[in-house]
């Protein structure tokens, strides 16, 4: 078993290097090429990141891994093949697609996302699970940030690979990523073995911050301390880059990510109406019910402060609601 999953890591190393090739070397791959240099993406990154193109065909990486020795149905399992639909035998899954690798935590590569160069359905096509390859605890780059995060006891979170590049070519050398998928316990465990504190640099999109506010209760529970980037006006941390650059993405958005509480306190407004009397004072007991959460009681005064000043309510009035909730809580 363990031959075979090294049969499987062989093959994967083989299409990393056999994409690669295509994308840096031939005529098909020149929209590729385009479409990642108007991304950004230059001669630099595309090594680092091994970054590859599957041609628009059925049969290039069929037929290479065929003349390479694999069994097809043994490529399938690889999650490099899908069966034909119709009929029988075998065809690439990997189409026209720009071709991110995935490691595991040691470097081993495990498995592929690729991405449409136009918009379509889906945009990133990942691996299936495999016997290599499992989503729930695969973060993308671990292995390359794992000595800065070591190092640092930080991770930074993503929630897409062009982010963890992007930000890695600004300097960011601790950053990872999930699969697209929620963040589990699995991936928490993982990184809990390197770091001590989570930056959650999700998109500052609606689903982007509702991803936020769900992970903060699961890294918390696994024992980090956590801050959270608010990246503004629904950009993503590439958008952000491109937008404004690499230092005011550093400055901004990772070294300026705030406390649980203040993100739980602006995620919390964008779900009350605030020019409305009503709104305004639901949110305000919303609010002061976090607050009122907080072990630390400076930490209470200074932010029942700032909502005190920024509503016209009294320091004491928010003081005494805040006791109220503790009370009940206890
Ligand atoms: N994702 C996925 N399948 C999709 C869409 C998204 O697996 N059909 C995953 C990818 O890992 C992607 C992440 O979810 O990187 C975040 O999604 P999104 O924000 O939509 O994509 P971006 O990372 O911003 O991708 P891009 O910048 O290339 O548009
Ligand atoms: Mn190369
Ligand atoms: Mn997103
Ligand atoms: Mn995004
Ligand atoms: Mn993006």
């Amino acid at each position: 078993q363990q031959q075979e999953k090294q049969r499987l890591v062989e093959a994967h190393e083989y299409t990393a290097k056999l994409y690669h090739y295509i994308l840096r070397n031939t005529e098909p791959a020149k929209p590729a090429m385009d479409y990642l240099r108007s991304r950004g993406f230059t001669d630099a990154l595309i090594e680092e990141f091994g970054i590859g193109y599957a041609p628009a065909r059925w049969d290039t990486l069929t037929n290479a891994l065929e003349r390479k020795g694999y069994a097809a149905s043994e490529m399938e399992t690889a999650g490099l093949l899908s069966r034909k639909q119709e009929g029988e035998g075998y065809v690439d899954r990997f189409r026209d697609r720009v071709i991110f690798p995935i490691h595991d935590g040691n470097g081993v590569p495990i498995a592929f996302a690729g991405r449409l160069m136009t918009s379509g359905q889906p945009k990133y096509l990942n691996s299936p699970e495999s016997p290599l390859f499992s989503k729930s605890r695969t973060l993308y780059r671990l292995n390359e940030a794992k000595p800065v995060i070591r190092r640092t006891r930080q991770a930074v979170l993503f929630e897409g690979y062009v982010d963890v590049i992007k930000a890695w070519s600004a300097g960011v050398h601790n950053g990872v990523a999930t699969m697209g998928t929620a963040l589990t316990n699995e991936h928490a465990a993982v990184l809990k073995r390197f770091a001590d504190e989570i930056v959650l640099c999700y998109d500052g999109d609606d689903a982007g911050q509702a991803a936020a506010h769900k992970s903060i209760p699961l890294l918390q529970g696994a024992g980090f301390a956590v801050r959270v980037s608010v990246i503004p006006n629904r950009m993503d941390p590439d958008e952000y880059i491109s937008a404004n650059g690499p230092a005011a993405f550093v400055r901004e958005c990772i070294e300026g990510a705030v406390s649980t509480i203040k993100f739980q306190l602006i995620y919390l407004r964008k779900a009350h109406i605030l020019l409305e009397e009503d709104g305004r004072i639901r949110y305000l007991r919303e609010a002061v019910k976090l607050v009122a959460r907080q072990d630390s009681p400076t930490e209470r005064e200074l932010l029942l402060k700032e909502l005190s000043q920024e509503f016209g309510v009294s320091i004491d009035t928010l003081k005494q609601e805040s006791s109220e909730v503790r009370q009940r809580e206890k």
